[in-house]
């Protein structure tokens, strides 16, 4: 792959690029790999595995944060975004990866998170000490509280991970003072995107890896940064999602309209820079029609399908979601994106061997109802063979090529995300889809560093999904991941179109790139399209028919 590709995106036609037909996996960098035994992964660990990526077959990753934190949300708490974390390296093992990525035909997205930084940000430091009133706090949403004492929060909003979404501060004459807002963790005070001040910095940080080489950006909380402007309460739940009604009216923290300038402005610098630089929303907005909006041919390349991801493991379910994505997305010339685990969510190997089988769910633990294991990742296979034979972009996360699950026993004592803390012990959180991952069965820390140290505890059933015990062995997870994304590629199934072949309750079935692709949903087996086998989530019967919960692509 030419990582110069020069294609532009046609003003007023659909969109052109790399990105549009990208396979873009995402590596989480404390679990990937760990190069120097601590039990955090780190960058060099990552470019000593890149070829493991080259070898799957995919076009570009996706870096999770590894800037100075202090790890207060895994890195989603920034301190300095110009920089890399003692424990993931240095900003040259950065500069490093990048390029030997590329040598490898990898583009490279990194995360950017602008919704808030963390509380030991030098911007937030010097908003403490300022007091109120002053241009430093002018860059985060302080208010006075209320009541006589000012010591009700501004508003009732509340965090994401459970608990106000308010923290008084200690002014710098020692007593109590003004409140400022996170829609997260304390540690990650909320910006005040009003402010043009902001705004400049992060155009700055835009080029600042631009010019390192970057290929784009995956940018957190997209749809948060701009707030009503009277930060009206909210009585409802908090809710990462949006809702399902178009015309609802929408929380006053959540996908207001001022985002947009926002990513129009970013835009048109990306647009400077040679070699096709992409922008990726991660933004819970639905429905899809809304979260159109968000690539609209002037603002991002990209962002990802949540409510994909959500769709629950049936035909009309998924039916539904499939065509609403399209049309959606079609309707502003954006490829579609689909993804189905990453390291918010319960892994997809998992998530569909509950009987719930979709939705979101904040983590599973000892005690919970346990998904069937042998379901979750029969399911799991034909959903990815799925997933990989629609037309447009998808994203992988770290794992899922070993059908690896989430670990649903992890010891709560060893929980790190701050959602089991502040959610008062009631949700679990996102700890057991980031434990670090398995390489090799028989090596320590199966092979993720060179000791046994792990930041989480890896299960001990997880030898078996070690990549050694997959590598070339005909029917594993990680071969069927291997051939289809090479014939994804060789059949140009990401360009479409789609033309569906059967869409009951049971089966759906559709022609794309010369394939047929057929799930059964249904509990009895039903009869293959004729043609030639070339790739199948798992055997066909012994009657040549295709057994509940399978995926297959057939050629003719
Ligand atoms: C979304 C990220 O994916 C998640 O991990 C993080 O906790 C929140 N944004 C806050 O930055």
């Amino acid at each position: 792959m030419n990582t110069d590709a020069t294609q532009q995106e046609q003003p007023g036609g659909p969109a052109v690029g790399w990105w549009t037909e990208a396979v873009i996996y995402q590596i989480y960098p404390r679990s990937f790999a760990d190069s120097d035994g601590d039990g955090m992964g780190d960058l060099p660990g990552i470019t000593a595995r890149l070829g493991h990526l080259a070898e799957l077959g995919v076009d570009a990753v996706w870096l999770s944060p590894f800037y100075p934190s202090p790890q207060a949300d895994a890195g989603y708490d920034v301190a300095d975004y110009r920089d890399v974390d003692p424990l993931f390296g240095k900003l040259s093992d950065a500069d490093a990866l990048i390029a030997e990525a590329h040598a490898k035909g990898l583009r490279v997205i990194v995360d950017l998170v602008p919704n808030h930084t963390s509380s030991a940000h030098r911007w937030f430091r010097a908003a403490l000490v300022a007091g109120p009133g002053s241009p430093e706090r002018a860059r985060y949403v302080f208010r006075d509280g209320l009541g006589p004492d000012g010591d009700q929060p501004p508003n009732d909003w509340q965090s994401v991970f459970g608990g106000p979404a308010w923290t008084r501060v200690t002014e710098p004459d020692g007593r109590p003072g003004q409140w400022y807002l996170h829609l997260f963790d304390t540690g990650q005070p909320d910006l005040n995107w009003d402010n043009p001040e902001v705004r400049e910095e992060f155009l700055d940080v835009l080029r600042f890896w631009l010019d390192r080489g970057v290929d784009g950006f995956r940018v957190d909380v997209a749809h948060g940064l701009v707030k009503q402007a009277d930060l009206a309460n909210w009585q409802e739940p908090q809710e990462i999602l949006s809702g399902n009604d178009v015309d609802k009216p929408r929380p006053p923290m959540w996908d207001q309209d001022g985002v947009h300038e926002v990513y129009r402005e970013w835009r048109r610098l990306l647009d400077t820079y040679p070699g096709e630089r992409v922008l990726v929303a991660e933004a819970w907005v639905e429905p899809a029609e809304r979260l159109a909006r968000y690539v609209r041919p002037d603002e991002m390349h990209q962002a990802f399908n949540f409510e994909y991801l959500l769709a629950a493991w049936t035909a009309p379910a998924q039916y539904a979601v499939v065509t609403r994505s399209l049309e959606a997305t079609d309707a502003v010339d954006a490829p579609t994106t689909w993804v189905l685990s990453n390291h918010d969510v319960v892994r997809h190997a998992s998530r569909l061997g509950l009987t719930t089988g979709g939705g979101r769910l904040n983590g599973i633990g000892i005690g919970d109802p346990q998904p069937d294991a042998g379901v979750g990742l029969r399911r799991a296979r034909a959903a990815s063979l799925l997933m990989l034979a629609l037309p447009g972009s998808a994203y992988l996360y770290q794992g899922e090529e070993l059908g690896l699950p989430e670990h649903t026993t992890l010891p709560d004592e060893a929980r790190q995300d701050p959602t089991w803390a502040r959610s008062g012990h009631t949700q679990r959180g996102r700890d057991g889809c980031r434990v670090p991952i398995p390489w090799e069965a028989d090596a320590p820390s199966y092979g993720f560093g060179p000791t046994d140290a792990s930041w989480l505890p890896q299960p001990p059933s997880w030898a078996e999904y070690a990549l050694d015990r997959q590598r070339d062995v005909p029917g594993s997870t990680y071969e069927m991941y291997r051939a289809g994304l090479r014939l994804r590629r060789e059949h140009g199934l990401a360009r479409g179109p789609l033309a569906w072949l059967s869409t009951g309750d049971e089966v759906l079935a559709f022609r794309n790139g010369g394939l047929t692709v057929l799930t059964n949903f249904g509990a009895a087996a039903v009869p293959a399209p004729t043609g030639e086998l070339v790739c199948s989530s798992a055997p066909l019967d012994e009657d040549g028919r295709v057994p509940t919960d399978v995926t297959v692509w057939v050629r003719g």
